[in-house]
């Protein structure tokens, strides 16, 4: 039977903050140095889940990576005169893939500062014209800082997930998308029911709150939001590592940003923690790539499915 690994940070009991949708401590963006980040193996013990992947540099993809990009600048018809709204955007994988392929401009929006710090720094490094396209701004998707109809494309690289009112956080993201413009996602979803103890485990560690959603799930939290359903490709997880693989990838993370003694330590059991846990997860999870488009009325219903 599957038990989960337990995290060292979770021996800090009443030590535990809570950091909107995840538990932990938050690093802040001073304590990101010349690129290395500074902190003791106590400070790693504690970090939330989002900071730690984040402190170990992390290239936080959305499911499908790079084909789920493409996927979404296809369907979505963008442009170089497009501009696009990245929700959660972390340090920004989404918004350079898609600044990248289109040069469109890219407003990209976390409400981690050290996400931003990051992905300001990746940001500078860009050639021209890359180097401008995207802004990195503090804000909560829960309460958008933008006019109506703003954006072509409204999009979250699987963050919506992490989003406590997704409801609201969908509202929001149909206000600021220009008519016949889309809302796009890239989730996860159960393609089979997973054992309770999975999502227990998972909440427990995130200190998120995961349903057992199906793909039906997540797309009538965006229909019944008053959205078309235009474009959705379905794909199951690409590779189902071995627990080899995971000890592997976890050392080879924690070496590469050069941690040493007890610092390597704590980063090493932390992270097998959480990657033990989600491989488990990952069994019984699929992905998708979902377009929405915002139309101001209902199209009539069709007995034949087009
Ligand atoms: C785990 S990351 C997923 C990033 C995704 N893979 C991508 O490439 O776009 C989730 C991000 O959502 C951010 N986030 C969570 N709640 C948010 C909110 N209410 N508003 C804005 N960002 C939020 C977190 O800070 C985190 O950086």
């Amino acid at each position: 039977m599957f038990a989960p690994a337990k995290p060292p940070h979770q021996a800090f009991g009443g030590a535990l903050f809570f950091c909107y949708a995840t538990k932990g401590f938050v690093y802040n963006a001073e304590m990101i140095e010349d690129d290395k980040i500074i902190a003791s193996a106590d400070g790693i013990m504690r970090l939330d889940y989002v900071s730690f992947m984040g402190f170990l540099n992390e290239t936080n993809r959305p499911p499908g990576g790079k084909d789920s990009m493409r996927r979404m600048a296809q369907n979505a018809f963008l442009t170089k005169d497009s501009h696009v709204l990245h929700s959660g955007c972390n340090t920004g994988y989404c918004s350079f893939e898609l600044s990248h392929l289109i040069k469109c401009r890219v407003t990209a929006l976390d409400l981690n500062d050290a996400m931003l710090a990051s992905a300001n720094k990746k940001s500078a490094k860009e050639p021209a014209p890359y180097c401008d396209l995207i802004s990195f701004q503090k804000g909560d998707a829960h309460s958008l800082d933008f006019g109506d109809d703003t954006f072509d494309l409204v999009m979250s690289g699987g963050s919506t997930a992490f989003m406590k009112d997704k409801e609201k956080v969908v509202s929001e993201y149909v206000r600021v998308c220009k008519p016949y413009g889309f809302v796009g996602d890239v989730f996860l979803y159960y393609h089979t029911d997973p054992p309770q103890q999975v999502i227990d485990a998972i909440n427990a560690e995130l200190g998120i709150s995961i349903q057992k959603w199906g793909k039906d799930d997540w797309v009538s939290l965006y229909t019944d939001a008053g959205l078309e359903a235009y474009y959705a490709y379905d794909a199951k997880m690409p590779v189902h590592p071995t627990d080899e693989d995971v000890k592997k990838y976890c050392a080879t993370m924690v070496d590469q940003n050069g941690l040493a003694g007890d610092q390597r330590q704590v980063a090493l059991d932390k992270l097998y923690g959480y990657m033990r846990l989600f491989n488990e997860n990952h069994k019984y999870l699929s992905y998708a790539v979902l377009l929405c488009r915002k139309v101001p009325e209902k199209e009539q219903i069709s007995l034949f499915g087009v």
